[in-house]
């Protein structure tokens, strides 16, 4: 060899070097992220984010490497979304839906219909007309703002107690249980493309009260000529009990034998303090149990996390001593939990 080649090698070696350790840099994670290998493999995987997420160089870019769908953590909420009967809030909703087409990601809605999260006059609402107008007026607005720019909506949530029976919220008190069709209907008649979903949590474990109501309600939706495309499992996980396979796998199958998809819509699972290497390696098995049924289902069709940094986590505040719940430490540097969902992705 010459000398003039070996420099030319050695040359090579250096810039190419240089290009991983960019990479490296770049992604946290050998030049690889989960988003390259779910959109290889047609996954979608989603986070739900804050305003100030897309206006932070730093946390804009996060979310453009890492994830394929974004969904608002509030901002499409009543509260925020339309605090007053004349008062529409887009700016926040057109700033999500642009970034997400700008990135080529799918914009997700959360939520229409809840017993939480709403302004005064909804809260103050005291007939059926009043609260059937708020309702499809809001669902209608919006739909036809976005038309064909949603992928999926959570067009109601939460709207069982943990007993099985229906919530008693502003909606079921002005409406009765007819709200739920009534959303469903109204959201399909404004925009046909989108995904329409039914979403809760505690509802992931056949044979318990909540999940076998919730099927319960779903299926007499099907049967009745409801236009609903799928539920939503929210998965809030404790690192500290084990998924029951059985029972998640029978739920998912028996909406699959409706004909309806599944997304598991909010991911988290959170650790009690102080957090541990035993703790976080529990935690690890709850994420790679979810994510390796997500994959190995036909029809659950995303996994989307609700939060990516513990540096702004919805855990501490809700649940007194849980911490470290996402997969973004507080640096918002990758955990190993990530490297190993990463490596399942790219495994399928
Ligand atoms: O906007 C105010 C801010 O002005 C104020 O300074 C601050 C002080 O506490 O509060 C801010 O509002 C908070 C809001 O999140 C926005 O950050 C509320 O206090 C807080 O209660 C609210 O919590 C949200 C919660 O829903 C409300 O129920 C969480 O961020 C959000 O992650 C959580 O999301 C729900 C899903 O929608 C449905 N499934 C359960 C999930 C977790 O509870």
């Amino acid at each position: 060899m010459t000398h003039k080649n070996a420099r030319s090698i050695t040359k090579a070696v250096i810039l190419c070097a240089a290009s991983l350790a960019f990479l490296v840099t770049l992604t946290g994670c050998g030049g690889k992220s989960i988003r390259d290998h779910a959109d290889a493999k047609g996954l979608v995987f989603g986070m739900a984010v804050r305003p100030g997420d897309m206006l932070d160089p730093q946390r804009a870019k996060l979310l453009k490497e890492h994830f394929n769908l974004l969904v608002a953590e509030n901002t499409m909420k009543m509260q925020y979304l339309r605090p007053t009967p004349t008062f529409w809030n887009w700016g926040d909703v057109d700033m999500l839906v642009n970034f997400a087409e700008a990135n080529k990601m799918k914009a997700k809605g959360h939520t229409f219909i809840w017993h939480a999260q709403n302004p005064p006059f909804i809260m103050g609402l005291n007939s059926r007309e009043a609260a059937l107008k708020a309702m499809t007026e809001t669902i209608t607005e919006t739909l036809t703002r976005y038309k064909g720019r949603i992928a999926e909506y959570d067009v109601c949530n939460e709207v069982f107690e943990e007993d099985g029976t229906l919530r008693n919220s502003v909606w079921m008190r002005n409406i009765g249980a007819e709200y739920i069709d009534i959303a469903f209907q109204t959201a399909r008649a404004a925009d046909p493309s989108v995904k329409l979903i039914l979403n809760d949590y505690n509802n992931e474990y056949a044979g318990t009260a909540k999940a076998d109501a919730f099927y319960a309600l779903v299926k007499s939706m099907v049967e009745r000529g409801i236009p609903i495309d799928g539920v939503g499992l929210q998965l809030h996980m404790m690192a500290k009990h084990p998924i029951n396979e059985t029972a998640l796998r029978e739920t998912i199958r028996r909406f699959r034998d409706l004909g309806l998809t599944v997304s598991f819509t909010e991911v988290d699972v959170r650790i009690q303090s102080p957090v541990t290497p035993d703790k976080e390696a529990e935690q690890e098995s709850v994420y790679a149990t979810l994510l390796g049924i997500a994959m190995d289902e036909p029809n659950v069709k995303s996994f989307i996390l609700w939060g990516y940094t513990d540096a702004q986590s919805w855990i501490p505040a809700t649940f007194g001593g849980y911490d470290s719940a996402h997969l973004f430490d507080r640096e918002m540097k990758p955990k190993k939990v990530y490297r190993t969902l990463m490596d399942m992705i790219k495994a399928k």
